[in-house]
């Protein structure tokens, strides 16, 4: 019985066997095809449908193919346009060492992880927040940088995009406060072109805003309705026609937009969903987010969770944009044995970021370009930033009155302090 982890290994052996005939395809690209159910099928320019020579070694790679993978179906010449578009609306990357031989992953929500076009958004800096794990207290940090924030006169938008398990809003909204609806409406609505019966009640102001203002966009609103229904349809792509499909992301970003333009926000801040599937990975590389902050907790359930996600956006060659933007916090530092957790919370998180993330310097080489940091550079993306535990905190806090008692905001101040300080940093509010 072959599984889908064979698919590639496989690919990659038939194609070395076919090394000298690949030449032959003369620069036209081989689309491996990796459908929802996991079947395989070749794709090819249908230009080269007449071409009895290429033919050939299409058919003989597909041949090669059978058995060493769950099941390959007929060989599909298309024209390049929709070639050109599968690729472009899909996850895709190279098979290393074959420029001319691309992989195309349908997936269920079509969230094209390779999409970090525009990479970082020109009109406000945008901040993710997102774990591996849930219970970390990121949805914490978030409330404690908002708050800060608006402390400082800022005007702050944060997006509850945890929208499978909703968090931050309970924190910075109170029941009065919610907003009719919530962002898994508009999403659902959108998909009929019907998002503007939601759009204008979509967020609040928290009361929490002292100075400056925080605006909130929940997953869902007072209305919570059928919300288990329009989960099962938020991150679906609109769908036009067949050529014209908007996927959720995209679509999310036009409400961003919505959003940004009608309060005029200082800084957004996202709260993603957690975990690795292509919703939250969406969150980080499609939101055109500048800061990633990546929480973690020294386990070895985060580091292989990290490390599966890293090695993603390796294989879609994404690796060297996506560095330069990460940046891991150490999440509910414990008091007890605190120097020993630090000393492998900060090993762990650099022996992953330099195995698959920093660059390889051979030794002697001139490494002034290089994107590598000594494990003690303590500016680097791997030196963790730091949120105590802090045993004053239990669930009672997790409501929006939270700030408003004395003695909770200082135990809020002390734990967030140099975390938020950290954020302000890389702001650099202009
Ligand atoms: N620094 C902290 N120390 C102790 N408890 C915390 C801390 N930050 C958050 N908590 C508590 O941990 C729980 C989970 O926090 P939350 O922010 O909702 O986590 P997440 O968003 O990662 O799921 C909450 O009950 C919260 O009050
Ligand atoms: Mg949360």
């Amino acid at each position: 019985m072959k599984t889908f982890d064979e698919i590639i290994p496989a690919i990659k052996e038939v194609l070395a066997e076919k090394r000298a005939e690949l030449v032959a395809l003369n620069g036209h690209r081989l689309i491996i095809n990796r459908d929802l159910n996991g079947y395989v099928r070749i794709l090819a320019d249908e230009s080269l449908d007449g071409d009895i020579n290429i033919q050939s070694i299409v058919d003989a790679i597909k041949i090669k193919l059978e058995g060493r993978v769950p099941d390959v179906m007929p060989v599909l010449y298309d024209d390049s346009e929709t070639i050109e578009q599968s690729i472009r609306q899909n996850p895709h990357f190279e098979i290393e060492g074959y420029p001319q031989v691309m992989v195309v992953d349908r997936t269920l929500f079509e969230s094209d992880a390779n999409k970090r076009t525009d990479t970082v958004a020109t009109s406000v800096p945008r901040i993710v927040f997102y774990s591996i794990k849930g219970g970390v207290g990121r949805s914490t940090a978030l409330s404690a940088a908002a708050w800060s924030f608006a402390e400082m006169g800022k005007r702050v938008l944060v997006l509850d995009m945890d929208l499978e398990s909703p968090g931050i809003t309970s924190s910075l909204l109170s029941t009065e406060r919610m907003p009719m609806y919530g962002i898994a409406d508009w999403l659902v609505e959108d998909l009929t072109d019907n998002g503007n019966a939601v759009i204008d009640n979509i967020m609040s102001l928290s009361d929490l805003s002292i100075n400056g203002e925080i605006w909130v966009a929940p997953a869902h609103g007072k209305n919570v309705g059928e919300y288990v229904e329009k989960l099962g349809r938020a991150w679906m792509p609109k769908v036009a026609s067949f050529e014209q499909r908007t996927p959720w992301y995209e679509r999310l970003n036009l409400l961003i937009a919505d959003l940004e333009e009608r309060i005029h926000p200082d800084v957004l801040l996202i709260d993603s969903r957690a975990g690795i599937d292509e919703i939250s990975i969406a969150c980080l590389t499609c939101l055109q987010a500048d800061t990633l902050l990546l929480f973690a907790m020294d386990s070895a359930q985060t580091w292989n969770g990290y490390q599966i996600l890293f090695d993603y956006w390796r294989q879609h060659s994404m690796a060297s944009d996506i560095r330069e933007h990460l940046q891991v916090v150490g999440a509910l530092i414990p008091e007890t044995g605190r120097t020993e957790y630090l000393s492998n919370l900060w090993e762990h998180s650099w022996k992953l970021f330099a195995e698959k993330l920093y660059d390889e310097i051979p030794s002697g080489a001139n490494d002034a370009d290089a994107f590598n940091f000594d494990i003690s550079d303590s500016s680097a993306p791997h030196a963790p930033w730091l949120i105590n535990w802090n045993r004053g905190f239990n669930a009672q806090y997790n409501h929006s009155d939270i700030f408003k008692q004395e003695a909770i905001v200082s135990l809020i101040k002390s734990t967030f302090n140099d975390f938020v300080t950290s954020l302000k940093d890389v702001i650099q509010w202009k």
